[in-house]
């Protein structure tokens, strides 16, 4: 257990996709976060995503895992906003802490990790949800629009930041990766650990490396089983099997890369061989002519499997 206290009682949350609605989700209901800020610039992906959260309330009260007055509790802690510029003019605080769930994006996540640095106090922990980028990188933005290079404000911005890596889907996965960047100072690392543990995760640090530990592992496993089948050594049925199985795997990599989706796995696996130039994560042809057609995976309706 962390002996720091989080601190957090205005969350913001930006990118309501499954992820961000993910991490509203377990703060609100399990961290019991007095205000979650979840923000998306695209108004329907905002509705989406809350009533995804109000649908997860009413299935875990179905099932019996959580109380009606818990769920209302929980639903009374999130609010929708449609800007990172609101974050710091509502009512409900100024977030002590957001984390940026936006698209795998070096470019987004600078540009969103810029505006969040210009509208909210140097003292506010950023974080990003980022799986394979370098953090040390993003945080290099937390630096507030006109601040002078070399200042304590330029030095002081990116030492709030760090990453913290949640895994899909949140509600469900147990775990939390945490990745300082070389930037990140030690008590905001001790907030972050509380907070998670807060959300009911438990934690584990890795070095901000391409990958960190999880995808350095799970993303060469996924692109050796699509090598196996571009091989024709075997079926997707047969691979998906053999995992499942064989090795207690709760989903082949196939199945496992559908549900991630094939073009994060492939971006995941690009990063990894640019930043490293190491063979072993040169992405496998199939997994980008895959990502060529539209076929993502679960969530465009045809990956390796098809669903309706
Ligand atoms: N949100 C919230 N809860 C969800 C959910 C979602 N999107 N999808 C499933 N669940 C819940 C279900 O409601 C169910 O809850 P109960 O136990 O209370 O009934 C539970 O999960 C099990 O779901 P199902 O019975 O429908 O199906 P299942 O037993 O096949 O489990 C699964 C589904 C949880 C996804 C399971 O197959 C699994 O654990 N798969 C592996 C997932 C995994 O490896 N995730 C990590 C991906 S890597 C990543 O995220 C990081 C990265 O950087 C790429």
């Amino acid at each position: 257990m962390s002996s720091v206290a989080h601190g957090v009682k205005t969350l913001g949350v930006v990118g309501a996709g499954q992820m961000g609605l993910g991490i509203a989700y377990v703060a609100a209901l399990r961290a019991q976060i007095p205000s979650v800020l979840l923000c998306d610039a695209n108004k329907t992906q905002l509705d989406k995503g809350v009533a995804f959260f109000e649908s997860l309330l009413k299935k875990d009260v179905s099932k019996g895992k959580i109380k009606q007055e818990d769920a209302d509790a929980a639903r009374s802690r999130l609010f929708a906003v449609e800007g990172v510029e609101s974050f710091a003019r509502g009512q409900q605080g100024t977030p002590e802490m957001v984390i940026e769930a936006a698209t795998e994006n070096l470019p987004v996540k600078l540009k969103i990790f810029g505006s969040l640095a210009t509208h909210l106090p140097l003292t506010t922990i950023l974080a990003t949800n980022t799986s394979s980028i370098s953090v040390s990188k993003i945080a290099s933005a937390a630096v507030p629009d006109g601040v002078k290079p070399g200042s304590p404000e330029a030095w002081q911005g990116p030492s709030r930041a760090l990453g913290i890596h949640f895994f899909n889907p949140v509600p469900v996965m147990p775990l939390v990766e945490l990745i300082p960047a070389l930037q990140t100072s030690p008590e905001v690392l001790e907030r972050a650990k509380a907070f998670a543990i807060a959300c009911g995760k438990e934690i584990t640090t890795s070095k901000d490396v391409p990958g960190f530990v999880s995808n350095r592992l799970l993303m060469p496993f996924i692109n050796e089983a699509v090598m196996t089948l571009e091989k024709g050594i075997a079926t997707k049925e047969d691979i998906d099997k053999t995992l499942r199985l064989g090795m207690a795997h709760k989903m082949g990599p196939l199945e496992l890369a559908d549900f991630i989706g094939l073009d994060t796995c492939l971006s995941i696996m690009e990063t990894m061989f640019r930043e490293t130039s190491d063979s072993k994560y040169r992405p496998a042809v199939l997994l980008g002519r895959m990502v060529d057609a539209g076929w993502t995976g679960k969530k465009s309706g045809r990956g390796f499997y098809e669903y309706k």
